[in-house]
């Protein structure tokens, strides 16, 4: 089937799937044409999902990049907020990622204004949108006048995707989560870019995940993603940070959506694990300078560390959950959790040290246990989930335990399999400590558009 854009160019899907299957370039137009008539319902899932497996094959240049950034951007509206304190964050995602539910409080408790426009899980990565509705009522769904409002109200507001914001990725996002296409630079740019620029910010944060447990498993891939989306915030006058940072075992101890949370609200009473409440400064202090609230990167994680001593950035997250219409007594008591009671540990049959956790295959447990999504249609269960007790480096004694399954009474015989499995294929727990430790915080580039 020919079609015509605008300009009366021949175009196919089928002659631009083939064009980009052989390794050619494609024109902006073409991308264009490909992105908008996918959208408006005329290309049919099958030729984009072979389309995205083409250009996962043959990947795509800068210019291909900009162009398929710029055509998911313009599929929806384009927020303009014209204001120097609008800034978000975002995280190519990772396993027990829940960054955002502590730094955007934290930042927004300093003045800085956060509109998060945020994800469900995708692949093996849970997310924010799904974690933060194990808080009941809480409402993803605002209308795009009341998140404008409350983000001047309150400098803190959480959306699912809407159809009005960057539509194309919501419905690519749902096609690559099936078919094996995530991991490639331009799409996930793309991704991102159509969504975070959409968002009207005048900066971003970018956690950049490296690591067994993330999209990107080498630091070269995550510097290339770096610069790729790096490249797309200048070209659009964003200020960018870029941040890679480890995703070779899980952040923090919990996995799992109503866990996950608690862990966010022990954080913000400062009582988080190391490693999530570093990341979460650090991420937080790079918001608070670009928003220019703070001189100095290392000024803004001194302010954000502040606001956890002073007890503001919980305050915050309580208006957030009071603002979206749940109940912010689940902060004080955790028993309003919908948190599956039945435990079982994973004993190590190893003596040793941790040498190496595949952070995938826990996402995956998870996602077996119910915690995530197998086909986009299913429901999330808020309850299971795990807690890791043993993180690279830490000493096992053998019958000690190294994790803790939350898992419902029917889910026994999986919880017992699970097992079986931590101990073969998700810890190496090997005699002598590892020669190297993961860092946390890989680099760090502030990128100025002027
Ligand atoms: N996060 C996104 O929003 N999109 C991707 O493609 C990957 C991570």
């Amino acid at each position: 089937m020919i079609m015509y854009n605008n300009s009366n160019e021949n175009f196919s899907a089928y002659t631009l799937i083939t064009k980009k299957r052989d390794g050619h370039k494609l024109t902006k137009n073409e991308i264009k044409w490909f992105i908008d008539g996918f959208t408006a319902g005329d290309i049919p899932d099958y030729q984009m999902a072979s389309f995205l497996m083409a250009i996962y094959l043959m990947d795509m240049d800068a210019a291909e990049t900009a162009a398929l950034t710029d055509a998911m951007l313009y599929s929806g509206d384009v927020l303009d907020f014209n204001d120097q304190t609008v800034i978000d964050k975002h995280s190519t995602g990772g396993v027990g990622d829940k960054t955002s539910f502590i730094l955007a409080p934290i930042a927004a408790a300093v003045g800085v204004k956060v509109p998060m426009i945020a994800g469900r899980g995708l692949g093996h990565t849970g997310g924010t949108v799904d974690k933060i509705e194990s808080i009941e009522n809480f409402n993803t769904s605002l209308s795009m006048s009341d998140f404008k409002r409350l983000l001047y109200e309150s400098g803190i507001v959480l959306i699912g995707q809407t159809g009005e914001i960057a539509p194309a990725d919501k419905k690519i996002y749902a096609l690559r989560d099936v078919t094996a296409t995530i991991e490639s630079i331009p799409l996930i740019t793309g991704s991102i870019m159509s969504k975070k620029l959409a968002e009207g910010t005048s900066g971003i944060v970018m956690d950049i995940k490296c690591g067994s447990g993330a999209f990107m498993k080498t630091k070269t891939r995550a510097r290339a993603l770096a610069k790729s989306l790096s490249n797309t915030a200048l070209r659009f006058n964003k200020n960018m940070i870029t941040m890679i940072t480890d995703m070779s075992q899980p952040l923090g101890f919990a996995v799992g959506n109503s866990l996950e949370i608690i862990e966010c609200v022990e954080t913000l009473k400062g009582n988080g694990p190391k490693d999530l409440t570093k990341l979460c400064l650090e991420l937080a202090g790079g918001m608070i300078y670009l928003a220019g609230l703070a001189k100095t990167h290392d000024i803004g994680i001194k302010k954000a560390k502040a606001t956890l001593k002073d007890g503001t950035a919980l305050s915050k997250f309580r208006e957030l959950i009071k603002t979206h219409g749940g109940d912010p007594a689940y902060v004080d008591d955790y028993s309003h959790f919908n948190v599956a009671t039945k435990k079982t540990q994973i004993i190590s049959d190893n003596d040793g040290h941790v040498h190496s956790i595949d952070g995938v295959k826990i996402g995956l447990q998870c996602v077996e246990l119910g915690g995530g999504r197998k086909k986009a249609e299913d429901n999330i269960d808020f309850a299971v989930g795990f807690i890791i007790h043993k993180k690279i480096g830490d000493r096992v004694k053998k019958g000690e335990a190294i994790a803790t399954i939350h898992h419902h009474k029917h889910q026994q015989p999986i919880a017992d399999k699970m097992i079986k499995i931590f101990n073969n294929d998700i810890y190496k727990i090997k005699k002598g400590k590892p020669k190297k430790l993961p860092e946390l915080i890989y680099e760090t580039k502030i990128n100025w558009s002027k």
